[in-house]
């Protein structure tokens, strides 16, 4: 064998990079966390980004070592309190050393034989999910490669329970006679599943009311027009909550608006489907059990790296037939609807071991740190709203329900048009200065700076900080 070889699996190798690694990445941490670090995204744009990694990768004497510090120096910090941008998890320490496990291991997970330990803990912690979600004994679900797969495979699912005939063997017949509705304030991610499922424009998005909740009203009236046309309503889509402005939809109506007219019912709860395990927000979700089937991300407010999505079933049985395919390679009995051959429902072949770090969250910390986690980040937002609402020059554009807050500056004497451009370039001069991470989104067609409070140390002097930090942007802008 060669040395090449040889050298690249050594295990002392492993040894000594693993542990320098180590020290470098908790060096890291607690210089994010005690804000040595002092940007919290180093911006270069992708040109100069691209002609940095060229030259790193044409520097002959570049070690491990180096690579990750500058991978560390050249990336947002998620765990640096002033990121306050879009919604990704911030990785406790557990779930980051249970990934290096995964990959050590790299099981698939299509058959149980590719990934036994994986597959057991996938059981536990989607059984552990469904029984928060309140569903009963018949339920059960699968973890997918994030929020986007999960709603896709929920609504396989929902197409094949409802269309009568076979889709999966036929193919879609018609695809625009069959609608889904959905809120017009819902992740895109509907709509291309809608696309993929072979409805075309069926996707219909149903107009939000003022508080940006799905309006209930508007949703009769789309479902009474398309029933008149002849066409098959499948699904309708609630959000719990909305990526742009954190809303939650009215859940317990909608559960009923779809139990009336035999409809499947689907909860897109990839952002905040985790107030289920807190007793002071889970009203936000009452009804959340109705529901045929949830998606909720255990990388966005559940402190895991990505990806992870739990896609639960009310109906365990419903789950099996987002994927209604013969593959005799790999498993005998097509039909059966074994627990432990995973990818009968799963849109992934080889998939990542994801069950492993979620089991040890709840193993080590439990869900006690979810809790309070997540009701810390939504007391946060609160505080933060009132402090927008306590500075004159701000103006917040609706109370938030979730640990999303959009507002924009706003001096007054100017048009909205003004306001738009001026609140974009305040954000794109922040992007460039790094300091804080915000973003911006677009809500009743005006520009808003967008914040989701993600990480766990972001506190009221930081929410003094950026408004400051907004009005010198102001400054330096308009001089
Ligand atoms: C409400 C909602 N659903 C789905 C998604 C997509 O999830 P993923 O990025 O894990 O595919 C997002 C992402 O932001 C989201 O906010």
């Amino acid at each position: 064998m060669s040395s090449l070889i040889k050298d690249a699996f050594s295990s002392e190798l492993f040894r000594k990079e693993g542990h320098q690694l180590i020290d470098q990445v908790a060096d890291y941490l607690s210089d994010c966390y005690s804000r040595k670090t002092d940007k919290a995204i180093p911006w270069k744009n992708p040109d100069d980004m691209l002609q940095f990694w060229q030259e790193k990768m044409s520097d002959e004497n570049l070690s491990f070592g180096e690579i990750v510090a500058e991978t560390l120096n050249n990336s947002v910090h998620l765990h640096h309190p002033r990121y306050i941008g879009h919604q990704v998890a911030v990785p406790i320490p557990y779930t980051i050393l249970s990934e290096m496990v995964s990959a050590l291991l790299n099981a698939g997970m299509v058959i149980y034989e590719t990934g036994e330990t994986s597959t057991a803990m996938e059981k536990i912690v989607t059984d552990w999910l469904c029984k928060k979600i309140g569903y009963g004994e018949n339920s059960g679900g699968v973890l997918t490669s994030g929020g986007s797969l999960g709603n896709l495979t929920a609504l396989l699912a929902a197409r094949q329970k409802i269309i009568d005939y076979d889709v999966w063997e036929e193919g879609i017949k018609n695809g625009e006679d069959f609608i889904i509705l959905v809120s017009e304030e819902a992740h895109y991610s509907i709509s291309r599943a809608g696309k993929i499922l072979g409805l075309g424009n069926g996707v219909v998005k149903v107009p939000a009311d003022k508080n940006f909740q799905m309006d209930m009203a508007e949703l009769k009236n789309l479902y009474n027009k398309f029933t008149g046309e002849k066409k098959k309503v499948i699904a309708v889509v609630a959000s719990a909550c909305t990526t742009s402005t954190g809303t939650y939809d009215k859940i317990n109506e909608v559960a009923d608006f779809c139990a009336e007219r035999n409809l499947w019912f689907h909860i897109d709860a990839a952002h905040g489907g985790g107030v289920i395990l807190s007793s002071k927000y889970k009203h936000l979700t009452a009804g959340i059990e109705k529901a045929d089937s949830v998606v909720i991300d255990f990388h966005k407010m559940l402190l895991s790296p990505g990806l992870v999505t739990g896609v639960s079933f009310k109906n365990n049985n419903d789950s099996y037939s987002s994927f209604a395919q013969k593959a005799s390679y790999l498993w005998n009995k097509d039909a059966e609807k074994e627990w432990f051959n995973i990818g009968k429902r799963t849109i992934e072949c080889t998939k990542k071991m994801m069950s492993l770090k979620i089991f040890v969250q709840l193993k080590i910390h439990g869900e006690e740190l979810l809790r309070e986690y997540i009701e810390s980040r939504y007391d946060a937002a609160n505080e933060f709203a009132n402090l927008i609402k306590t500075n004159s020059d701000f103006e917040l554009l609706t109370e938030p329900q979730s640990n999303i807050v959009c507002f924009r500056f706003n001096v007054g004497g100017t048009t909205n048009e003004q306001l738009d451009s001026i609140n974009r370039k305040i954000r794109q001069s922040m992007l460039e200065d790094g300091k804080f991470y915000i973003v911006q989104t677009i809500a009743g067609g005006r520009v808003y700076l967008r914040t989701t409070i993600m990480n766990p140390f972001t506190d009221i002097n930081d929410f003094t900080g950026l408004l400051d930090e907004i009005r010198n942007h102001y400054k330096k802008l308009s001089v």
